[in-house]
């Protein structure tokens, strides 16, 4: 996995990519670059945005600066750019992210991401070079960057290497071997700690009822989710 990262910060990834399930992916081959797109600007003293027209507060990024931006990383039209890889601005009114999203996102070789400040993108920017504009939730943040990491991570820890024991991906939070359900509780020892035991099934070394187990909690707090109530909730318990 390639990840470039457009930014106005790219110092904030130098610690992110320094984590050590970060760091191992990227040992195996995949990359984090960051690109400063102030260094591409065709505007004078660094400027890359400007006041929105209609008025309003705050400073929007310009078009040009985000075309000459990309132009220069790459060497063709963004136009055509997001027609070859996906071009992902992280934008608080795009799609949610999800581990659906991720799972798509983590399967492609190249990724470019945007990373807003301010009040944002110049919409032409999403509506002409992003293949797609993603939000991480229904808050606002001050920037795109944070976001970005947020996927990053989500992506990387998907690939080899990014997770001490390849298993530990297979049977998580919303993965098919759960049905898309949030994952089911975890123990460790002391098995009784201020009198709050451990469930006893998880202590019977029987794999199968264990199994059975941790597949009925995981359907169980999605039903929770989805608002169902647990005991009178569709399918077989
Ligand atoms: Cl992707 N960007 C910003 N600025 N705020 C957000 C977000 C993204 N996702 C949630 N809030």
């Amino acid at each position: 996995m390639r990840i470039d990262v457009f930014t106005l910060f790219p110092d904030w990834f130098d610690w992110f990519s320094s984590q050590r399930h970060v760091a191992n992916v990227l040992a195996g081959g995949s990359t984090v670059e960051c690109v400063d797109f102030r260094a591409a600007t065709p505007l004078s003293g660094g400027q890359v945005d400007d006041t929105p027209f209609g008025g309003g507060a705050g400073m929007v990024l310009r078009v040009d600066v985000l075309d000459a931006a990309l132009r220069a990383r790459y060497g063709v039209d963004p136009v055509e750019l997001r027609s070859r890889r996906r071009v992902v601005a992280l934008s608080p009114g795009g799609r949610l992210l999800d581990e659906q999203l991720v799972a798509e996102l983590a399967a492609e070789p190249e990724l470019t991401l945007l990373c807003g400040r301010y009040e944002g993108f110049d919409e032409r920017i999403l509506e002409h070079f992003a293949s797609d504009v993603v939000s991480i939730g229904r808050y606002v943040l001050s920037g795109g960057e944070l976001a970005a990491m947020v996927l990053c991570d989500a992506i990387l820890r998907r690939l080899p290497g990014a997770l001490g024991d390849e298993r530990s991906a297979e049977e998580e939070s919303f993965s098919a071997a759960l049905e898309g359900n949030p994952e089911y509780p975890h123990y460790t020892r002391p098995a009784d700690y201020r009198g709050w035991k451990v469930p006893e099934v998880l202590l019977s070394g029987h794999h199968e009822r264990i199994a059975e187990w941790r597949l009925r909690q995981s359907r169980e707090r999605g039903r929770r989710e989805r608002g169902e109530d647990a005991a009178t909730g569709g399918g077989a318990t």
